[in-house]
């Protein structure tokens, strides 16, 4: 049995959550505002992420579903995690978004934080499913090298900014519902992956790709700790 269920995207029925909790299973939620933290507190998670805009991949946004107008309103980790962690009250907050050393460990923390997830660090590591075009496009990364689209699922997320995003623009209302966007665009990106070609693919990535190191699962979280608690120990 998991110890923990994460979700994101809101919260299932309430009667199933109650199943969960009934046999000792945490429920952590995904926020991505105020409102949404506050929704997930009223509904009894265990733990509220807070997810800022510079995170990899899916935006967990579930109160709104506006794709055009919600792109340019995100909040940025910086700005999200104390006014969620003021929001929730006694609730643990885990921050996520451009969180890949040290700094912003030790950063998401003094910001009212009591853990952080990191997605975006790890999909360079040995241990990660990673696709071969993925790795080679993350390895030249830059910090404005991403963009929300909802092009190539149907929900907005953040990727590496690739030919189908720039040639179509990022973000489009007459983007297929959710999941089902990638599906029409299967056999052009099966066509240049085999090509070494990532012009189709969801290349998932936060805005600090660049700070990611090639080295196992493990020694990522242990460096990270420690870079953290050393700069504890010098600042505060
Ligand atoms: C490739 C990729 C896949 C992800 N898949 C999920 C997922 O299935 N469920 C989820 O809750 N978050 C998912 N995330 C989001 C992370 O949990 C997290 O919010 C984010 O990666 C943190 O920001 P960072 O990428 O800057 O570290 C994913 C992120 C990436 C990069």
């Amino acid at each position: 049995m998991p110890p923990v269920i994460s979700f994101h995207f809101g919260l299932p029925e309430a009667g199933l959550l109650r199943r969960l909790k009934a046999v000792g299973i945490k429920i952590w939620g995904c926020a991505t505002t105020v409102a949404e933290a506050r929704w997930l507190a009223e509904r009894g998670v265990d733990a509220v992420i807070a997810q800022g805009a510079e995170a990899g991949g899916h935006r967990g946004i579930f109160l709104t579903d506006d794709p055009v107008r919600d792109a340019s309103k995100q909040i940025g980790t910086l700005a999200l995690v104390p006014q969620v962690a003021d929001a929730v009250g006694d609730i643990p907050v885990i921050a996520a978004g451009g969180i890949a050393d040290g700094r912003g460990v030790l950063a998401a923390l003094v910001l009212g934080a009591s853990a952080v997830q990191v997605g975006t660090a790890f999909l360079v590591t040995p241990e990660a499913a990673t696709s071969a075009v993925h790795r080679a496009a993350l390895k030249t990364a830059t910090d404005d090298g991403t963009a929300f689209t909802n092009l190539l699922s149907g929900r907005p997320a953040r990727g590496l900014i690739n030919r189908v995003m720039a040639e179509l623009g990022p973000i489009s209302r007459d983007a297929p519902a959710f999941p089902t966007a990638g599906a029409a665009l299967a056999p052009l990106k099966a066509k240049a992956e085999a090509e070494s070609r990532s012009d189709f693919s969801s290349v998932w990535s936060g805005q600090a790709a660049s700070l990611a190191v090639e080295e196992p699962a493990a020694d990522v979280t242990r460096r990270l700790w420690a870079e953290a608690e050393a700069l504890r120990q010098h600042f505060l």
